[in-house]
């Protein structure tokens, strides 16, 4: 057969595997958004029914056979649509074969029932009735590593499902950079006379003009209602259920602003990637996004770089007025002040994005040492508290407010966190070379005018799909390899500007 015959034939074998993903996806954003408290267990069994089917698909051989084909005819070697499409496709089935089944389906059963062991151990301040199951996940991830391959060590396995070619080594040098400047930073601001005050940020804000003003502001930074939908969720994501569906969900606390206002620029950041990549390619990883790490660069882009800066609000303060009474009586200036506020907090959700990344440094460290055996789990509470002491000058309380406050991994999710640094990072880094190309955006901004933001975002990174891994694409788009420079020069303009440090 020629090639073009069985790339035809891969491309709707894959095809099908997209739609089952995206049924999925529908029975997940269903699940998260509006089903019944007594549906769940059905639910369940549909998303692995339909999950099961796209595994056995997913590692059939006739992919394997033609996969091979067309790597020995040379496809899969250039940055070419159809040589991205092939290396990409045998990566990933390549990955999906090296995991046995009985380990997957043991890694669902005990995620599963931990999360819900999670919960209650929260709730309860126990981490002795969360530790055998942390153990046991531990124990499941070292063999998902082993399966999966590794060369310097176990994690890399991990971090490359999140973040495909990126190294542990590597990460820990930028992230571990990154720490030695973040920690006299956020003691400066301490040290700082000048405080916000962010109790105008907790008034009487009524969920329904959130609604509207939130909505207002997705749009006008080019969200496409006609290609998408906000819906009502107590953790905001985002999820594409097809190639002109992409929805995102926002929360509204009537006594804070915040959630609501970021909640859904951050959402929209991501449904702006997923939006725009690029339609011509749609069904393969041409039209999918790189990586965790990229996809939260553009989140955090809108969220942080856009959505906190003072231009932004110049031209959205007067309209947040009309919407809000109670804001009417509060300065521009002391609003924006409020919004930026940093300040070391013992949850990460609720961190300023400063002491965001130490929160995330905290985490990488600690599951990097349980990987390589350096920590055991019965010792996490104690490595937690001792790091919390030296990066924030805080002593945790209680695990609950330490290392039991996040779900990641009684999900499983080992090697997830420090795509959320690397995204702030590329963030940062990104937007100083779009500046560098189409000029200051401030004025811009100030006038409500986003395209030629969004436009250098969907020509620079959208428009390549899995073209470029991670680190290559940073690489290509700015020239420079990922490093901590453009993020601490974007917080040290901040910090000098609003605490005069
Ligand atoms: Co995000």
């Amino acid at each position: 057969m020629s090639t073009e015959a069985n790339y035809q034939e891969l491309f709707a074998l894959q095809h099908e595997l997209q739609l089952l993903g995206s049924i999925e996806s529908i029975l997940e954003w269903d699940q998260r958004c509006y089903i019944p408290s007594q549906a769940h267990e059905y639910r369940s069994d549909q998303a692995s029914y339909i999950a099961l089917m796209r595994h056995q698909k997913g590692t059939a051989k006739r992919i394997g056979e033609l996969l091979d084909g067309l790597t020995a005819a040379g496809m899969g070697a250039s940055l070419e649509p159809r040589d991205v499409n092939v290396r990409e496709w045998k990566r990933d089935y390549e990955k999906r074969c090296k995991l046995p089944e009985d380990l997957v389906s043991e890694m669902t059963k005990t995620t599963s029932f931990a999360q819900s062991v999670w919960g209650e151990a929260r709730a309860r301040n126990d981490f002795a009735a969360f530790q055998p199951w942390l153990e046991k996940i531990v124990a499941l991830k070292r063999r998902e590593a082993d399966c999966l391959g590794w060369e310097a060590e176990p994690y890399d396995a991990l971090l490359d499902q999140y973040e495909p070619g990126a190294k542990t080594a590597e990460v820990a040098k930028v992230l571990g950079d990154l720490r030695e400047r973040l920690v006299p930073l956020v003691k400066r601001i301490a040290g700082s006379s000048k405080r916000p005050d962010t109790s105008v940020l907790r008034r009487n804000f009524p969920p329904d003009q959130q609604e509207e003003f939130g909505k207002a502001v997705a749009t006008a930074i080019g969200y496409d209602f006609t290609r998408g939908r906000v819906d009502e969720t107590t953790h905001p994501f985002c999820i594409t259920l097809g190639p002109k569906d992409v929805r995102i969900t926002t929360r509204y606390i009537p006594d804070h602003v915040n959630g609501a206002l970021f909640g859904t620029l951050h959402e929209s950041g991501h449904a702006l990637y997923e939006q725009n990549l690029p339609a011509e390619h749609a069904g393969t990883p041409m039209a999918d996004a790189v990586s965790l790490g990229i996809h939260e660069s553009q989140s955090r882009l809108w969220e942080n770089i856009v959505g906190r800066g003072l231009p932004f609000w110049q031209k959205w303060f007067p309209s947040a007025k009309d919407h809000f009474s109670e804001l009417r009586n509060v300065s521009l200036e002391d609003f924006v002040f409020a919004i930026n506020a940093v300040e070391p907090t013992f949850i990460r959700v609720e961190a300023d994005e400063t002491t965001y990344n130490l929160h995330i440094l905290l985490r990488f460290e600690l599951e990097r040492a349980l990987m390589n055996g350096d920590l055991k789990p019965a010792d996490v509470p104690g490595a937690w508290n001792e790091k919390f002491k030296k990066y924030f000058g805080l002593d945790v309380p209680s695990d609950a407010q330490g290392c039991l406050q996040d779900i990641h991994w009684s999900a499983g999710l080992l090697g997830y966190f420090p795509t959320y640094s690397i995204g702030n990072l590329n963030a940062a880094q990104f937007y100083e070379k779009a500046v560098v190309d189409i000029g200051e955006q401030e004025d811009n901004f100030r006038n409500g005018v986003y395209a030629p933001m969004l436009d250098w975002l969907v020509k620079n990174i959208h428009s390549h799909g899995r073209r470029y891994k991670s680190a290559d694409l940073t690489k290509h788009v700015t020239g420079k390899p990922l490093s901590s420079d453009a993020l601490m020069r974007y917080l040290e303009k901040k910090a000098s500007y609003w605490y005069g440090v």
